[in-house]
C-alpha cells in the first residue's frame, strides 16, 4: 500500500507540473486524481482490503497525498488566474480603459504660443531670477527713488538670508515686472541681440476679477547699430495678428516708462466686436489695451556700459494672462489659480 501511495505521489506532481499554465490540462489531472473514479477516490475505496492494524496508517498516508495534489493544483491554477488576469489571455470585446491625459495649463500654452511667435522672428528666449534687488528692479531701469511703483504698497519686499558682502546693503523684493532680467542679460552680453524673456511677476494688489498678485509677464528686447520705431511697430503688428487673427489692427498710444523714450501703450482693435466699439469687453471703445512698449532710454544704456550714442533697442512688456482672457474670452483672472479641473479641461 505504502509504496503504491508512493508512486501516485509522484506521478500526479509530475504530470501537475508539467500542465503548468494550461488549464485543460489541469482539469484533466484532477479528474485523474481527484474525481469521482479518480485514483485517490479508488485508494480510498481499496482500504476495505487492507488489513485492519494497517487500516490508520495507510488512511493518514492517503490523506497526505490528497492534500498535496489538491495544494499543488489549486496553486497552479491560482498563478494561471494571476496571469490571465495580467493580460496573458486577452478579451477583445472588453470595453477599453480610458486614461485622461494631462495637458498644459493655458498659461502656459498662452506663453508656449507668445514665444514661439518671436522665435520665429528671431528672438531667443532668456530668463531670470524672481527675487531681485532695488538695482535691477529699478535703479538700473532709471526708475528714481520717489516712484511710485517703488512704494511698499506696490511692491513686495522681502526679507534674505543672503549675506554675502556685496549684497548687504541691498533690498530684496519680488520682481514687479520683467524688466530687470534686460539688466541682466545686457551687463554679461553686447549687441546686436533679440530676446523674449518669461516669467512670473509680483505685486500686491487685491485680488478681483482683473488682478492678482502673481501674474505673468513676457519681456521683450531688441538691441542693435538701427534698431527704429518703425521695427517696433512692425514686430508688433505681427505679433499681434499672428496671436488674435489677421484682421487685427493696432493703436499705439503716447505713454511714460522710465526704461523707454519714447513710450507707448499698444491696444488691439477688439476681438469680440471687430473694433466697432459695441461690446462690454472693450467697454465700447473698440479698443483693448495688450502691452507697454517704447524705444530703450539712452540712460538704460549707459547703466550697463553700452555706448548710446551708437547702440539703440526696442523694448516691449505684455500681460500673459490678459492675452490669455482674450484669446479664449476668459472673464476673471482668477480661474487660472483655482486649478478647477473643469475649467483647466477646456484648453
Ligand atoms: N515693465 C513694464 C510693466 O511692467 C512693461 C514694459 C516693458 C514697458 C518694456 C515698456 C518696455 O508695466
Amino acid at each position: 500500500m505504502k509504496e503504491k501511495i508512493d508512486e501516485i505521489t509522484q506521478e500526479a506532481l509530475k504530470e501537475i507540473e508539467s500542465a503548468k499554465g494550461d488549464r485543460a490540462s489541469l482539469e484533466a489531472a484532477r479528474v485523474k486524481y481527484l474525481g469521482r473514479k479518480g485514483m485517490i477516490t479508488e485508494l480510498f475505496k481499496s482500504m476495505a482490503q487492507v488489513d485492519p492494524a494497517e487500516r490508520p496508517e495507510a488512511g493518514r498516508l492517503i490523506n497526505i497525498l490528497k492534500d498535496n495534489v489538491t495544494k499543488a493544483l489549486d496553486d497552479q491554477l491560482l498563478s494561471l488566474a494571476k496571469v490571465e488576469e495580467a493580460g496573458g489571455r486577452l478579451d477583445i470585446t472588453l470595453p477599453g480603459i480610458s486614461r485622461r491625459l494631462g495637458k498644459k495649463h493655458p498659461i502656459t500654452k498662452t506663453i508656449d504660443e507668445i514665444l514661439g511667435i518671436f522665435i520665429s522672428l528671431g528672438f531667443r528666449v532668456v530668463e531670470g531670477p524672481e527675487i531681485e534687488t532695488e538695482y535691477y528692479n529699478f535703479e538700473a531701469l532709471n526708475i528714481p527713488l520717489e516712484h511710485p511703483s517703488r512704494d511698499a504698497f506696490d511692491t513686495f519686499y522681502i526679507e534674505t538670508v543672503d549675506r554675502r558682502p556685496e549684497t548687504v546693503d541691498q533690498k530684496y523684493l519680488l520682481r514687479s515686472h520683467t524688466s530687470p532680467v534686460q539688466i541682466r542679460f545686457m551687463e554679461k552680453n553686447k549687441p546686436p541681440f533679440s530676446i523674449v524673456v518669461p516669467g512670473k511677476v509680483y505685486r500686491p494688489d487685491a485680488t478681483d476679477a482683473s488682478h492678482s498678485f502673481m501674474f505673468h509677464q513676457v519681456e521683450g528686447l531688441a538691441v542693435g547699430d538701427n534698431i527704429r520705431f518703425s521695427d517696433l511697430k512692425g514686430i508688433l503688428s505681427i505679433f499681434a495678428r499672428r496671436i488674435f487673427g489677421s484682421k487685427t489692427r493696432l493703436r499705439f498710444r503716447p505713454s511714460f516708462f522710465p526704461f523707454t523714450e519714447p513710450s507707448a501703450e499698444v491696444d488691439i482693435s477688439c476681438i469680440i466686436c471687430k473694433g466697432q466699439g459695441k461690446c462690454s469687453v472693450c467697454g465700447g471703445k473698440g479698443w483693448l489695451e495688450i502691452l507697454g512698449a517704447g524705444m530703450v532710454n539712452p540712460r538704460v544704456f549707459e547703466n550697463v556700459g553700452y555706448d548710446s550714442e551708437k547702440i539703440t533697442g526696442l523694448a516691449f512688456g505684455m500681460g500673459v494672462e490678459r492675452i490669455a482672457m482674450l484669446k479664449y474670452g476668459i472673464d476673471d483672472i482668477r480661474l487660472f489659480f483655482e486649478n478647477d479641473i473643469r475649467f483647466l479641461r477646456q484648453f
